[in-house]
C-alpha cells in the first residue's frame, strides 16, 4: 500500500481541535481509496516559543524537508507579537519550500447561504495568490526609533522570475477550466511594481492565446468581488492583494471556518503545505466550537496533491453532505454543533460514499 509521509503541525489555539479532526477525515479517506498516510506531529508553536523563545528549533526546515507534505493548523497567540509568530514559522516554511503559490478556492458549498442576497448562479473560482516575494518581505528597517524624525521603510520585492512562475500557474489552471484570468493591479497608483507585474501578466498571455486576461485595480476587483462573484474564473494577485482579496472571497461564501488553502512547490522539489485560511482563533479556542471544515477541506486538497484526486472529491462531497443534508454545523454557520460532531458526520458521510461505491 503506498504511504505518504505527513509532518502535522497543528499549532496554537483551534488548530490543534481541527487539525486532529481533520486527521480523522483523511484517515477514512485514505482506507477507502487504498493507501496510508503517515503522521509525524512537531509541536512547533507559540508555546514552544514560550520555553524555547523561538517558533521551531534551527534545523526545522531540514527536518520538515524529510516529508511528502506538511499539514498546517494555526498560528499565533495573542501574548506573542504576530509578526514574531509568523515570521517564526509560516513565512519561512511558505519560502524556504519555494511555496510560491499559494492556491484558494472560493467555492459556494451547497446548504451554505452567501451572505450575498441572490446569488443566482454557483461561486465557483479559485485565486492564485503569490506567496513568496511582493509586498511581505525583510527590506526595509526602522531609524531614529523615539525620535520625532522616527521612520519605517518597507520594500516590495516583485522578480521576473516570481511573477512569471505565478502568472504561468494561473494561466495554466484557467486552461482546463474557464479559459479567463483576471489579474489585480493597482498600476495607477503604484507606479514601479504594479506596471512591471502588469506587463508580466501580458507577456505570458501572449502564450496563451487561447486564455483570456483582464486587470482590475484592486480597489475595483474587491467591489466585484461583492457585486459579481459568480463570473469570475481564475484570479491572480499579489501577496498582499491575494491575502486580503481571500478574506474577502471566504466571507462571501459563507464562513472563513470553510476555506482551505494550498501552499504549493509545482516543481514539487519541496513539500507543499496545507493549511485552513482561518487562524488560531484564541477567542473560541478550547470551547471545542471549531469549525473544521477548512482543515478538512484543506486536507481533501492534500491528496489531491499526492495524486488522490478522487479521495479529494469524496471529502468535499461528503462535507456538502451534511452541510446540505442536516443541521450538523458550527456556530459560525449558524448552528449548535462541535467539532467533534460535524467530523463524525463528515466521516460518516465517506463511509455512506464507499458503501454506495461498493454496491455500483
Ligand atoms: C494568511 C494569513 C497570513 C498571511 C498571516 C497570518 C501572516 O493571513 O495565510 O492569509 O498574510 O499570509
Ligand atoms: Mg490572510
Amino acid at each position: 500500500m503506498p504511504a505518504h509521509k505527513i509532518a502535522v503541525l497543528p499549532g496554537d489555539g483551534i488548530g490543534k481541535e481541527v487539525v486532529p479532526a481533520a486527521q480523522q477525515v483523511l484517515d477514512k479517506a485514505a482506507e477507502m481509496w487504498g493507501f496510508e498516510l503517515t503522521w509525524t506531529e512537531f509541536p512547533w508553536s507559540c508555546e514552544y516559543f514560550r520555553e524555547h523563545n523561538r517558533m521551531m528549533p534551527t534545523d526545522a526546515i531540514d527536518q520538515l524537508a524529510a516529508f511528502d507534505e506538511v499539514f498546517l493548523g494555526a498560528v499565533g497567540d495573542p501574548a506573542i507579537p504576530d509578526h514574531v509568530s509568523l515570521w517564526g514559522l509560516l513565512i519561512p516554511i511558505r519560502r524556504s519550500f519555494r511555496q510560491y503559490v499559494n492556491l484558494r478556492p472560493i467555492k459556494l458549498l451547497d446548504g451554505i447561504q452567501s451572505v450575498l442576497r441572490d446569488v443566482a448562479e454557483p461561486i465557483d473560482f479559485l485565486v492564485v495568490r503569490e506567496n513568496n516575494e511582493g509586498e511581505y518581505s525583510e527590506v526595509g528597517g526602522r531609524l531614529y526609533e523615539g525620535t520625532p524624525q522616527e521612520l519605517a521603510v518597507q520594500e516590495s520585492i516583485f522578480t521576473r522570475t516570481g511573477v512569471e512562475r505565478v502568472m504561468e500557474y494561473a494561466f495554466d489552471l484557467a486552461a482546463g477550466r474557464g479559459g479567463k484570468v483576471v489579474s489585480a493591479t493597482k498600476s495607477n497608483g503604484i507606479i514601479h511594481t504594479m506596471p512591471f507585474w502588469d506587463q508580466i501578466g501580458r507577456e505570458v498571455a501572449a502564450r496563451y492565446p487561447d486564455i483570456e486576461l483582464e486587470e482590475v485595480h484592486i480597489d475595483a476587483l474587491a467591489a466585484h468581488f461583492t457585486l459579481r462573484p459568480t463570473t469570475f474564473d481564475v484570479v491572480v494577485a499579489s501577496n498582499l492583494f491575494g491575502d486580503i482579496l481571500t478574506d474577502l472571497g471566504a466571507a462571501l461564501v459563507g464562513s472563513i471556518g470553510i476555506a482551505p488553502s494550498a501552499n504549493l512547490n509545482p516543481e514539487r522539489a519541496f513539500p507543499s503545505m496545507f493549511e485552513p485560511i482561518h487562524g488560531s482563533a484564541p477567542d473560541i479556542a478550547g470551547k471545542g466550537v471549531a469549525n473544521p471544515i477548512g482543515q478538512i477541506w484543506s486536507g481533501a486538497m492534500m491528496l489531491e496533491h499526492i495524486g488522490y484526486p478522487e479521495a479529494g472529491e469524496d471529502i468535499l462531497a461528503a462535507v456538502e453532505d451534511v452541510l446540505a443534508g442536516s443541521q450538523v454545523r458550527t456556530p459560525d454557520l449558524g448552528g449548535t454543533a462541535g467539532t467533534s460532531e460535524v467530523t463524525d458526520a463528515v466521516v460518516a458521510a465517506l463511509e455512506r460514499t464507499s458503501n454506495r461505491r461498493d454496491r455500483a
